[in-house]
């Protein structure tokens, strides 16, 4: 976070000079801003000139923050909201904790005031405000704060990763992967990325119906050149903010991996894209391990059998040892109602291994099958089959966002954290 004033002026200075981020590309971010003048919505327009901006998807709407409020009861919350309002500064804060239980916590706020109050500012940047600009702003002042937030070298993660593993080779971790990535992307109308672990055998090509040229192969070879310019062109677009960075499927190479090899590719696309999935092979190696530090959410995938019990238990006991401040991974039950073959309850199944059961598929060998054999998702084959409900949920859970973020009940979220801090203060 920026502080574009510490000083004990009561002026606000100019945010940052752009240049302070260098003139470095803003990542796939979705913006969306609420003005209450036709000017504001003109200024931040402005900024989409800006090569800087070139990859991000930016939006102006009417209404201000009650705008805003209104439309977050029912839609999902973007990477950054711009909100002007032209209350008075002492009703600026509670109004902004309407907009705060209606917003993801990973979700960024801009405030554009028409009062240039260093008190309001401090009080705005206490409550987890990412930035208050006074208006008129330029375009400079808007792209330079945007890039203070998801550029500069301390930015953190724009977004989240998460891992799915399967269990036992061929459970369907890697169709759930794709399928909840679409689901994600959809639900959430964010940018994300695939990328496919399984460099010999991966199927997210396969599965999206794409052969595309470059990939994960190429980026990981790469080691330290990967960078977000080179990100660009090794992945391919598979659907509407679907991306992918597909495994070549050839055995033309040997994959021995060193521990590391994945490090800075990993790096380079939790810093790019808001929402990263990783289809993790069923496989035990330095790389692997390595990697699931580094990741928001596991997402374990298993069918209800003996064997799949016992390799989560063991996945399910490292993860937690390699992790100890993080979560417990979640479960996904795969493949469940096989005819005539005998099966562990989910419920038994979870409490076997003491972590949330977050979605149970069963087994449906037509509709998978078609899918598989097309090259298409379970939602292109069948929109309205029950399926899609639960890989939703799963997609929802994974991504962070709980069933309520979803549905947006008028009443009873919780704050988000970066708002609640202002209760602390
Ligand atoms: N719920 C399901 N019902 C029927 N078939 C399924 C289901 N889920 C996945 N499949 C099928 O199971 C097969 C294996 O799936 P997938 O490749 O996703 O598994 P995996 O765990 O990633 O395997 P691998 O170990 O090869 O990485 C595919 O043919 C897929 O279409
Ligand atoms: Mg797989």
């Amino acid at each position: 976070m920026s502080f574009i004033n510490q000083d004990e002026s009561d002026e606000v200075q100019a945010p940052a000079d752009a240049a302070s981020s260098g003139a470095r590309m803003i990542p796939r971010i979705t913006v969306q801003a609420f003005c209450e003048h036709s000017q504001t919505a003109q200024q931040i327009e402005a900024a989409l000139a800006d090569r800087r901006m070139a990859k991000v998807a930016l939006t102006t709407h009417n209404g201000g923050l009650d705008g805003a409020v209104e439309t977050y009861r029912s839609n999902p919350t973007p990477n950054l909201i711009l909100v002007e309002t032209s209350l008075p500064p002492e009703e600026i804060p509670s109004a902004l904790e309407h907009l705060a239980s209606v917003c993801d916590a990973s979700t960024r706020v801009i405030v554009l005031g028409h009062v240039n109050d260093v008190f309001l500012y401090r009080d705005l940047i206490r409550s987890g405000v990412s930035e208050y600009l006074v208006l008129p702003v330029d375009a400079q002042a808007v792209v330079g704060a945007i890039s203070d937030l998801f550029v500069s070298e301390d930015s953190a993660p724009i977004g989240r990763t998460i891992g799915f593993l399967p269990a036992k080779g061929g459970s369907g971790s890697s169709t759930i992967a794709h399928n909840v990535s679409w689901s994600v992307a959809q639900a959430l109308r964010q940018e994300v990325v695939i990328v496919d672990l399984d460099l010999p055998f991966g199927t997210a090509g396969l599965d999206f119906n794409q052969d595309p040229p470059h990939g994960v192969a190429d980026a990981v070879f790469a080691h330290e050149k990967i960078d977000a310019t080179m990100l660009d062109r090794l992945m391919s677009k598979a659907a509407t903010n679907i991306n992918l960075l597909a495994a070549p499927g050839s055995l033309d190479h040997v994959y021995d991996f060193d521990e590391s090899d994945f490090e800075q590719l990993l790096e380079i696309t939790q810093t790019n894209m808001p929402l990263v999935v990783l289809d993790i092979p069923h496989q035990w190696n330095g790389w692997v391990r390595k990697t699931l530090t580094t990741l928001d959410e596991i997402v374990i995938v298993a069918e209800p059998d003996l064997a799949n019990l016992r390799n989560a238990k063991t996945l399910v006991d490292m993860v937690k040892s390699l992790r100890p401040s993080d979560g417990d991974p979640l479960l996904v039950l795969n493949k469940v109602g096989v005819p005539k073959r005998p099966e562990i309850s989910p419920a038994e199944f979870a409490s076997a291994l003491g972590i949330e059961l977050v979605g149970q598929i069963p087994f449906e060998a037509a509709l998978f099958g078609t899918a598989a054999n097309n090259g298409q998702m379970i939602s292109e084959v069948s929109a309205g089959h029950k399926i899609n409900e639960t890989l939703r949920a799963i997609s929802l859970r994974a991504a962070g966002r709980g069933p309520m973020q979803a549905q947006k009940p008028s009443s009873g979220l919780a704050l988000p954290s970066i708002f609640k801090r202002r209760k602390s203060a």
